[in-house]
């Protein structure tokens, strides 16, 4: 017994994730992809993105007959109740988001919708663009729909089956559509906003934007901190506290980075500056963002005695976070490129990357472990918080250093160990000198 017959147009990072996440739920889907090779490994059972759980989707989702994928949107969508876009929308030359592939994709389709079936955009789009896909399609017996996904890199099919909400957006007063694309999520426990179209786009652009921007304070706060000797740990767990804060994405590190969030606040600075307006809290937050890749190159430049030329440098993680293969706008690699142009050779391991990808990696000889990275290197550099790096042997690690600063962007490891180990450990606005994290103690009577 099948729920919904759905379609979902795109199989990157989002569709992929939406594709086997609605089959998981019980409705048969059909996804398409205009990529030969990709639409072959994904019916052969391969998950084409490293994504925790998705191979076992997929797989399922064949077996169940409940999934399917075909090449080109219009193979997908002859018995669609629901078409879910979820095609990438990239930075333009100007910063803007560039609708051009999904505007392509509903001029195609625009003939071959089923009548009363929902068009729905999951793709991050300006504010506006569920109404310009609506007269695109110019289809009376045809409701649009926006309904953002807020599906974090690595956990991307956990975030999508165990949402904080689901938000949904129509419009006018297209209720029944809305509610329609909350039956979808059925089995899924969250709340359900339904909003109108303008406001659930808006919604996906200011939670980015919000989170890049707190990451960009935190960050000034870590740099402060260094300067007044406190203490970043004890002071995020301490405003972390308050809940109307809470303690979630306050890690400082070399600056925010990935596919999402550099792209989506330089469009939201567009789109302010398109009706205008301005957004310069937002501006700044990206400026503090290049200033912070470029507080971590001042220190190591210190650390190795002021000039970075002809020095080696070891640099741990190249990936934008932990728990992903992917290198797009890591401020890890933005960090190399500034210590390249200033003549550094790099060697970097990074559990994910097993080999030189050209073009992205250009700047970093590719190690083929982290004690590889350190053979005779100035300074390490820790730029992405992979677990494993907390468990290596640092004594090996400070045997084979040719220097003894470590730089720790992320605040990942334990400074006691590496000073046990003879190692000089910098972190990211945590006090100079060590000592205990703060404690929270009970109030006695
Ligand atoms: C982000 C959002 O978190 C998702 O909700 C959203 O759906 C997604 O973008 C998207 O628009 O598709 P993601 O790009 O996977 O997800 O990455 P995040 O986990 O948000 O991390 C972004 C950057 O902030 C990374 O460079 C990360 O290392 C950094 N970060 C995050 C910190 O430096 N400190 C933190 O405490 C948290």
């Amino acid at each position: 017994m099948f729920g919904s017959t759905v379609a979902v147009i795109g199989a990157g990072y989002v569709g992929l994730t939406t594709a086997v996440c609605l089959a998981s739920l019980g409705h048969r889907v059909v996804c398409a992809d205009v990529d030969q090779e990709k639409v072959n490994a994904l019916g052969r059972g391969e998950a084409t993105i490293r994504e925790p759980g998705i191979c076992e989707l997929v797989v399922d989702g064949l077996a169940s007959g409940r999934l399917e994928f075909v090449l080109g949107a219009s193979a997908a969508v002859a018995e669609a109740e629901f078409v879910i876009l979820c095609v990438p929308t990239p930075m333009s030359a100007d910063g803007a988001a560039d609708l051009t592939m999904l505007e392509s994709v509903v001029t195609e389709l625009r003939d071959l919708l089923p009548p009363g079936c929902v068009v729905v955009n999951k793709s991050t789009v300006p504010v506006g663009t569920a109404t310009h896909v609506g007269e695109l399609l110019d289809r009376a017996d045809v409701s649009v729909a926006s309904n953002p996904e807020f599906l974090r890199e690595g956990s991307a099919v956990y975030d999508f089956l165990n949402p904080d909400r689901i938000v949904i957006g129509v419009a006018g007063e297209d209720r029944t559509a809305a509610e329609r694309v909350a039956g979808l999520y059925g089995k899924v426990d969250a709340p359900v906003l339904l909003t109108d179209s303008a406001s659930a786009e808006m919604i996906k652009y200011a939670a980015n934007c919000y989170l890049a921007t707190r990451l960009s304070f935190v960050n000034t706060i870590a740099e402060l901190c260094e300067y007044l000797d406190a203490n970043i740990d004890d002071v995020t767990s301490g405003v972390g506290h308050d809940v109307r804060i809470g303690h979630a994405f306050l890690r400082p590190g070399p600056g925010w980075g990935g596919s999402c969030l550099p792209k989506d606040t330089i469009a939201l600075v567009r789109t302010a500056e398109s009706v205008g307006s301005d957004f310069p809290l937002l501006r700044a937050a990206i400026e503090a963002n290049l200033r912070h890749q470029e507080r971590v190159v001042d220190k190591v430049r210190k650390a190795v005695g002021g000039d970075l030329a002809g020095v080696r440098i070891g640099l741990l993680g190249l990936t934008f976070k932990a728990g992903t293969d992917d290198l797009r706008d890591s401020p890890a690699l933005a960090v190399a490129e500034r210590l390249a142009a200033e003549g550094a050779e790099l060697l970097g391991y990074d559990p994910s990357v097993h080999a030189p990808v050209p073009g992205v990696t250009d700047r970093v000889r590719i190690a083929g472990s982290a004690y590889h990275a350190a053979n005779g290197a100035d300074a390490i550099v820790v730029l992405t918080e992979w677990p494993e790096f907390r468990a290596l042997d640092w004594p090996r690690i400070a045997a084979r250093l040719g220097g003894r600063a470590v730089i720790d962007t992320r605040n990942h490891l334990d400074p006691l160990v590496l000073r046990r180990a003879g190692l000089s450990y910098q972190g990211n606005g945590r006090a100079a000198a060590p000592r205990e994290g703060l404690e929270l103690l009970p109030i006695a009577g």
